[in-house]
């Protein structure tokens, strides 16, 4: 029994072929500041059996910015926040989508492509906020309520979704309550986002009390003592941080709001008070910036690996479904969110 085991965890692992080495070698010397060499015979394997395996598939790769630089710059097709991996979804003619994310992410693929197989490499790849809220507390906050729209943060499951008006994600959740024409909103689950857009606009914001479990970790004197030790810093925070840290900040926005932010004003030294790796996968892009790094990783996205990739897409697993009749409303929210106009290219960003 232990030899059988030995001999498929044997046919699983491919070989660090001079074959393999030439095939992923441009890929590494961009990422030899984030990947030691030693690593790489390690990843490149995987990173030249998936690319293949994709081919045959007819599959694409959607990875969030907290997926770690191997899948980020080896395996993606498609790298961005939640609201541009759902617009990537809902354009992709790809046959499968295999989603680098979480698990709420994969649901929206599928929201978005009920035709289309939607993968995820690892089925308890969850999040704090989605799991702080289910589909009973929104008909009893509605209940409490009467008459005031739900405005659910994407980071919700398929079921509460379904008992939404829309959805919004941090890259547009101001434009988004905007829209709404109301002078109140029900706003779940993320109470330092829902905060945060109060903030930034006159409506009301009824707020539930979910939070990242990743993004609650920092504090303000997290941010003064960067400061203190490097007076030339840029703070870029996640929206997602309590109040108390967006107030230290530059900057606040989404994971793609910042990567825009640094394109846009291109500082020497640079903090990103959110998930570790995204650090590195931007360091890849912005070499000449220096990343001062607090490494707060999220352990849902950290599931996420190359073998479990690969695997998923041999086996053709884990499939995402959900219910017909949840999907059709659930659907009706993100779409709604979608066509949400917004002024400055999908943004609520904001700099200090
Ligand atoms: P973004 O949409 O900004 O990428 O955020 C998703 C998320 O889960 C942040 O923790
Ligand atoms: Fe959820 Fe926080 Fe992880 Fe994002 S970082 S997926 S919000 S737990």
């Amino acid at each position: 029994m232990a030899t059988e085991r030995w001999i498929q965890l044997e046919e699983e692992v491919p070989p660090f072929t001079p074959e393999i080495e030439r095939s992923t070698a441009a890929v590494y010397d961009r990422l030899r500041n984030v990947i030691p060499e030693i690593e790489w015979p390690v990843h490149a394997p995987y990173i030249a059996a998936i690319r293949k395996l994709k081919l045959e598939r007819k599959a694409v790769v959607l990875a969030h910015n907290y997926q770690t630089p191997e899948i980020y710059h080896g395996v993606a097709d498609l790298t961005g926040d939640s609201l541009a991996l759902a617009r990537a979804a809902e354009r992709t003619d790809a046959e499968v989508i295999v989603l680098c994310g979480v698990h709420f992410m994969a649901e929206t693929a599928k929201l978005l492509n009920p035709d289309k197989v939607v993968l995820i490499p690892d089925l308890e790849a969850g999040c704090s906020l989605a799991s702080a809220i289910t589909a009973d507390d929104v008909r009893e906050l509605r209940r409490r309520h009467s008459g005031i729209p739900v405005v659910s943060y994407v980071n919700t499951s398929a079921a509460v979704k379904a008992e939404s008006d829309i959805c919004c994600t941090s890259s547009n959740a101001v434009e988004v309550v905007e829209s709404l024409g109301c002078d109140r909103v029900i706003f779940l689950p993320d109470e330092f986002l829902g905060r945060y857009v109060a903030g930034q606009t006159d409506v009301q914001v009824i707020l539930w009390r979910g939070h990242c479990e990743v993004h609650e970790r920092f504090s303000a004197e997290d941010v003064r003592s960067y400061r203190r030790n490097y007076d030339d810093i840029t703070v870029l925070a996640h929206p997602e941080c309590p109040p108390e840290v967006l107030a230290e900040a530059d900057f606040v926005g989404s994971t793609a709001g910042m990567i825009r932010h640094l394109a846009a004003r291109d500082p020497r030294r640079a903090l990103m008070v959110t998930e570790c790796s995204m650090s590195d996968n931007v360091a890849v892009e912005f070499p000449h910036v220096q990343f001062v790094r607090p490494c707060n990783l999220c352990p849902h996205m950290k599931r996420i690996t190359l073998p479990k990739i690969l695997r998923s897409l041999r086996l053709m697993e884990h499939e995402v479904d959900i219910e017909p009749e949840v999907a059709e409303r659930a659907r009706q929210a993100v779409q709604r969110m979608i066509k949400v106009r917004t002024v400055k290219g999908n943004s609520n960003d904001q700099a200090g």
